[in-house]
């Protein structure tokens, strides 16, 4: 039985035939429709979600599967105090596999200790986004053509947003990256990651300004400033509209830049840039779909 914890839980090769999946399930989605047959999905969100936990949901109801769970920690039993630990030793009696997403870093490892289903780690804290690493590979690759030479610049909140941290190690073992880390003193990339870049001569550099390495980017990873992962308000509202992508920005870029977001947006995109073919972010949304639906089968061990 296999969990997924962090995108790295997968080798390259793994990746590849999880990519080809995908792509496979994109171009015919009917041969997959009865896959999953019998087979039941819990989601059990103690944080919110839109994508993560819904694309799921459409994931195992493209794949004939049946879903449950909760969206909301108040409405479980976490309410009263129960331990994660326990949480999943039950829902490995109702369900074949889990999606579990919470505040805690490392809350769904320690499921996974416990449980006798496969657990997927759909978010912990500021730690780790693995589901949303794999989607934004698979677009980068379906876009692109291509996972290895390229810059790509990630920018915003790169201190808590867990779908940097994710992205930047998975990407770490492809060849010829170049990171540019776009963001405000305060929200730098943790510096293990930037140990980690230096001790696998991985080029990185870190600026403030987004306009000056616009026309060197490939990629643009744009993210938000995260309020609910500030200790005080007063930050929040200082930093919240450091980075604004607009349509003047986007005359810096290259014809061929993509632009990603693992959304949700705030006010980091403005919705005038929404229209600009560069602007890939509600295609990304799709390509979720699809990852999840190749993990599921992975995971699940259904061969179609
Ligand atoms: N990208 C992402 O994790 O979105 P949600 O928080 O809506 O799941």
């Amino acid at each position: 039985m296999r969990h997924l914890m962090s995108p790295l839980d997968f080798s390259i090769e793994e990746l590849d035939k999880l990519f080809d999946l995908a792509a496979d399930i994109e171009a015919n989605p009917a041969k997959y429709a009865h896959a999953c047959a019998g087979k039941k999905l819990a989601t059990c969100f103690y944080e919110p979600s839109t994508r993560t936990r819904l694309s799921f949901e459409s994931a195992m109801y493209n794949l004939g599967g049946n879903v449950l769970g909760f969206s909301d920690a108040g409405s479980s039993s976490a309410a009263k105090g129960e331990s994660v630990s326990d949480t999943i030793r039950m829902i490995s009696c109702y369900a074949d596999i889990c999606a579990m997403r919470h505040h805690k870093e490392g809350a769904p490892m320690v499921a996974a200790t416990k449980s006798s289903i496969p657990v997927i780690n759909a978010g912990d804290g500021g730690h780790q986004h693995p589901t949303q690493t794999l989607t934004d590979l698979l677009t980068i690759r379906s876009i692109k053509g291509r996972l290895n030479n390229f810059t790509i610049g990630l920018c915003g909140d790169l201190k808590f947003g867990r779908t940097a941290h994710s992205l930047i190690h998975a990407l770490s073992r492809y060849a010829n990256i170049r990171f540019i880390f776009i963001s405000p003193e305060e929200l730098k990339v943790p510096e293990y990651i930037t140990e980690m870049l230096r001790e696998e001569n991985i080029p990185f550099e870190e600026v403030t300004k987004l306009e000056s390495v616009m026309p060197e980017l490939d990629i643009l990873y744009m993210t938000r400033v995260q309020r609910e992962r500030f200790f005080n308000e007063e930050d929040y509202v200082r930093l919240k509209d450091f980075y604004i992508l607009n349509k003047e920005k986007m005359e810096l870029a290259k014809d061929d830049m993509i632009i990603l977001h693992p959304l949700p947006r705030v006010n980091e995109i403005s919705v005038e840039v929404d229209d600009d073919p560069r602007a890939r972010y509600f295609q990304q949304v799709q390509y979720g779909v699809y990852v999840r639906m190749a993990l599921l089968l992975t995971l699940l061990e259904i061969e179609v």
